[in-house]
């Protein structure tokens, strides 16, 4: 049996049975967010500390969400006004807060590697909710509760992840947690936008949109990252839609019943059309956001109440 897990840190390397313990408890949350009768005693007497270092709407809020709808005493850190501002450093604040005996610390960091560092150093249990280009697992949980729930399993399944690979952390995680779960995964982008070596991860490539989406179950599209480009990776975001961009007739290629992704925040007419992000008949990007609040709900509770931080 897989080891109760005492921090989320990374999809790399877990087991599926610890992917699917997430994954089925998030289930349950489902139906409970649904009808309003969330277990708020669970977490009752728990402290969740939000450190957000950098931007966020959905992972931000529904962690506070999660949090509140389980009982527990959510304090969202507003970095901008922290003493992070007078060059107190990153494990100075983790140890600041980990002294008012804080259970969970959730985490965003521009730097790859931030949230296993403090996870070192503090007893609260850390959650990486996306450090640098390195993983963003909650979203990859969530992404596969979004798949599983609408195709009915993850095994076999054949998902494109288009865009902008080389700067995603949502990719990352989700070639990990897909490949575990018995899914193929391909990328799909411009050769400036693929990680180097990117079959090392078990993936296949493709450099055009038609022949990476035929016959997929699911595409996943990605942001175009320009704030962590150093350099134009793209000769400009017009040029980039007409070739990358998921419009109907790319999207044409995949099975007719694919499903149609994008963590958010989406560029309208960069990677993704709006008439696709928001045909309901195809696109499950609004549930994505749902399946967020119970995954981590789900996070929140297993690792609470597991042997490791009991
Ligand atoms: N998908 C995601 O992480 O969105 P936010 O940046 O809004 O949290």
């Amino acid at each position: 049996m897989a080891p109760p897990q005492k921090h989320l840190l990374a999809i790399e390397g877990m087991y599926p049975p610890q992917i699917a313990a997430y994954l089925d408890l998030a289930e349950s949350f489902v139906l409970l967010n649904r009808t309003g009768k969330t277990p708020r005693d669970r977490l009752r007497g728990r402290t969740l500390i939000n450190m957000f270092f950098e931007d966020s709407t959905r992972t931000r809020v529904s962690f506070e969400l999660a949090g509140k709808r389980l009982g527990a005493d959510v304090i969202n850190m507003s970095v901008a006004t922290s003493s992070v501002n007078k060059g107190e450093t990153l494990l100075d604040t983790a140890a600041t807060l980990n002294a008012m005996n804080c259970d969970l610390l959730v985490i965003r960091h521009a730097s790859s590697g931030a949230p296993a560092l403090l996870a070192q150093k503090v007893e609260a249990a850390v959650i990486n909710a996306g450090d640098g280009t390195h993983e963003h697992p909650t979203q990859a949980l969530l992404d596969a509760l979004t798949i599983r729930r609408r195709l009915g399993g993850l095994q076999g399944l054949t998902v494109a992840i288009c865009g902008d690979v080389l700067h995603s952390r949502v990719a990352r995680s989700n070639i990990f947690l897909l490949s575990a779960m018995g899914s193929r995964v391909r990328v799909v982008g411009p050769p400036t936008l693929i990680p180097p070596a990117a079959e090392r991860l078990g993936v296949e490539v493709f450099h055009d949109m038609a022949a990476g989406l035929d016959g997929v179950d699911v595409v996943m599209m990605l942001r175009l990252q320009q704030e962590r480009m150093t350099r134009g990776l793209v000769p400009s975001a017009r040029e980039y839609f007409r070739f990358y961009g998921l419009d109907e007739a790319k999207l044409a290629h995949a099975a007719p019943h694919a499903l149609v992704m994008h963590p958010g925040p989406m560029n309208r007419g960069v990677e993704i059309a709006s008439t696709v992000a928001d045909d309901p008949l195809r696109s499950v990007i609004r549930e994505q956001v749902e399946m967020g609040v119970a995954v981590r709900m789900a996070v929140l509770d297993l690792l609470s109440t597991s042997g490791a931080n009991q």
